[in-house]
């Protein structure tokens, strides 16, 4: 789904668009004029479905040069180490969970608790050849694309976001932090922190940004700020902002 002029949706499962996986996260392709960047990577599972996607509009997995993983839950994560083999692209992740996507670590990641419920009782998290662990305030360069990362621990032990402008607009790809309206998803898992993630949430919505992708439901290209500070209002008020719709 082309999105805007460089900027397209190539997987999204049932919370989401339905194009690809049922449990995808979204996976936004961004074309830097000199190779392509994801925006997470899906589960893995069903591959050739994103494969058709990306090269409906005229792309192949080869012209990928960097996977950024916004954290290292399997539904955003698992699909990079197979797309890293075939381009060799760099695979980027927050900095304190790179290496558990570096090395499959189903307990780190949380995914050895949801087999068989979430995913199949036979999914396992693959192993990546290499995986940049990237530090609060770095910027991944690719092409004419510019992203800055901001760690933003909360969902995840280190859950991660990056701004940018893309096609004249302030961009921020939100993953699992912030989604439609200010909703969030705060699970039940060992590594959700609910003070540092209402600090991050009131560090982003400072901000300025117009368009906005999150890791599930619908992204947005105008007032993008607006969900953010829609959640910072709710944490602002001592309680938890709503959970994404659809696990409520
Ligand atoms: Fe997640």
């Amino acid at each position: 789904m082309k999105i805007t002029d460089h900027i397209y949706l190539v997987a999204s499962g049932k919370w989401g668009f339905g194009i690809t996986n049922e449990i995808d996260c979204n996976v936004f392709l961004i074309d830097t004029g000199d190779g392509c960047v994801l925006i997470d990577s899906g589960t893995g599972m069903e591959p050739e479905r994103m494969d058709a996607v990306i090269e409906s509009h005229g792309f192949s997995v080869k012209d990928i040069k960097a996977v950024i993983l916004t954290h290292y839950h399997g539904d955003h994560a698992c699909g990079a180490a197979r797309i890293q083999k075939l381009s060799g692209c760099e695979i980027y992740a927050p900095e304190l969970e790179a290496e558990a996507i570096e090395t499959g670590d189903e307990r780190a990641t949380s995914v050895a608790g949801a087999k068989g419920g979430l995913y199949p009782s036979d999914f396992s998290y693959p192993k990546a050849d290499h995986v940049a662990g990237v530090r609060d305030g770095e910027i991944i360069t690719v092409g004419n694309l510019a992203l800055k990362a901001y760690l933003c621990p909360g969902h995840s032990l280190q859950d991660m976001v990056v701004f940018g402008q893309i096609d004249g607009k302030n961009c921020l790809f939100s993953g699992d932090f912030v989604f439609a309206h200010g909703q969030v998803l705060i699970q039940s898992l060992y590594d959700v922190t609910l003070f540092p993630y209402a600090e991050a949430m009131r560090r982003i919505a400072k901000l300025p940004v117009e368009a906005i992708f999150p890791g599930h439901g619908v992204f947005c290209l105008e007032n993008g700020i607006s969900f953010v500070q829609a959640a910072v209002d709710k944490f602002n008020t001592g309680l938890l902002p709503q959970q994404l719709y659809y696990f409520t």
